[in-house]
């Protein structure tokens, strides 16, 4: 029998299909065996983990998981995790990945979706002169149609975080509970499947309100309000809050921080110009409109800025074309032939003469 602290070193270096698995023979790692099969032989059929699924899952999984993958390596000094992968390939060697174990795996919802036209233009106006350079190519995309005003109330119950080929941040489909309205949001760090997110732009509901005593408290309104993945008017949410997407215009959409990771705090409220005094990360501190939308927290996929696309071939399918040095060219010219012998001038026509 093996000593209790092995069996996370052999988890570590167990790859799929190796043979170390049977020699565990412990019941956690027969759970924990169970436990990695079932996850990988999820097919499209089956929908999202919903909430009981959640709850039948042991606790292990999570760690599990973690111990299991050996691609994943936290670097020295590094508090995030990226996605390597060994090098079966030159092009793998410096491929570097947001982990992406929650994503939906599989294709958008497609009603909200329409087809990219377009992406076959290479940078050219209506006259056919390139007028953006270093684009073409690139794979077919379909643009997700990104609710930016969440002007619908009540709450929402997120079926899935999902990828968008068109932004940085992740996007989440919500259903709204009680229409059955299905939109996509720009994801919050941090919400997952089966959360439940909630947009006040159209006024504080009446139940809320019944719960306060009929008055605003603004205290127990963020209480019950400023919750991750809520989108706010900004006169509602607490000075020194951390928010992101938000608007510059009452009820207008969402213009600032929506790419990955991004955010904005609120700095003070002006109650005189009924406006809002945010700090974005540039460091620019600007007004917006007291009405403006504001969703809690911080853009999903903040490790996207560390990624590596490895190969240049992963940057053409991003529709991206070299860019080249212009200038002082530091590459030997073509066909040179070095076996010349070129005779170099000699005096200069000063023959020295002997005395
Ligand atoms: C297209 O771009 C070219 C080059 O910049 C420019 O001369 C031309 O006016 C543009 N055509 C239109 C219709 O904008």
């Amino acid at each position: 029998m093996l000593p209790p602290w092995s069996i996370p070193c052999l988890l570590l270096l167990r790859r799929p299909g190796l043979a170390a698995a049977p020699l565990l023979s412990s019941p956690i790692s027969t759970a924990l065996r169970l436990a990695s099969t079932r996850t990988r032989t999820r097919t499209p059929s089956t929908p999202e983990p919903t909430a009981p699924a959640e709850t039948t899952a042991p606790a292990a999984v999570g760690w599990q998981s973690q111990l299991i993958t050996p691609i994943e390596r936290v670097g020295k000094g590094k508090s995030f995790r990226m996605r390597t992968y060994k090098p079966r390939t030159p092009g793998l060697r410096h491929l570097k990945r947001p982990v992406e174990d929650h994503i939906w795996k599989y294709g958008p919802y497609l009603p909200l979706t329409f087809p990219k036209k377009g992406m076959a233009k290479g940078g050219r106006n209506n006259s056919g002169r390139i007028t953006v350079r270093h684009r073409g190519g690139g794979a077919r995309r379909r643009i997700r149609t990104v609710d930016f005003h969440r002007l619908e109330p009540g709450p929402q119950k997120v079926d899935r975080i999902e990828k968008d080929p068109g932004r940085s941040g992740h996007i989440a489909l919500v259903t709204n509970e009680a229409s059955g309205k299905k939109t996509y949001i720009l994801a919050a760090d941090g919400v997952r499947a089966g959360d439940i997110v909630q947009s006040y732009m159209a006024g504080v509901p009446p139940e809320l309100m019944a719960a306060m005593g009929g008055k605003i408290d603004p205290g127990m309104l963020a209480a019950k309000t400023c919750w991750k993945g809520n989108c706010l008017p900004l006169h509602m949410v607490p000075i020194g809050s951390i928010v992101h997407a938000v608007g510059s215009k009452a009820g207008g959409p969402a213009v600032f921080c929506r790419s990955a990771g991004t955010y904005a705090s609120i700095v003070a409220k002006d109650e005189k110009t009924k406006t809002v005094v945010l700090k974005l990360q540039s460091g620019e501190v600007r007004r917006v409109s007291r009405w403006a939308p504001a969703t809690i927290g911080v853009v999903s996929n903040p490790t996207w800025q560390h990624r590596q696309l490895g190969k240049a071939g992963r940057s053409r399918w991003l529709n991206i074309r070299p860019t080249t040095k212009s200038g002082y060219k530091t590459r030997r010219p073509k066909k040179i032939n070095t076996y010349v012998v070129t005779p170099r001038p000699r005096n200069h026509g000063k023959r020295r003469t002997k005395h």
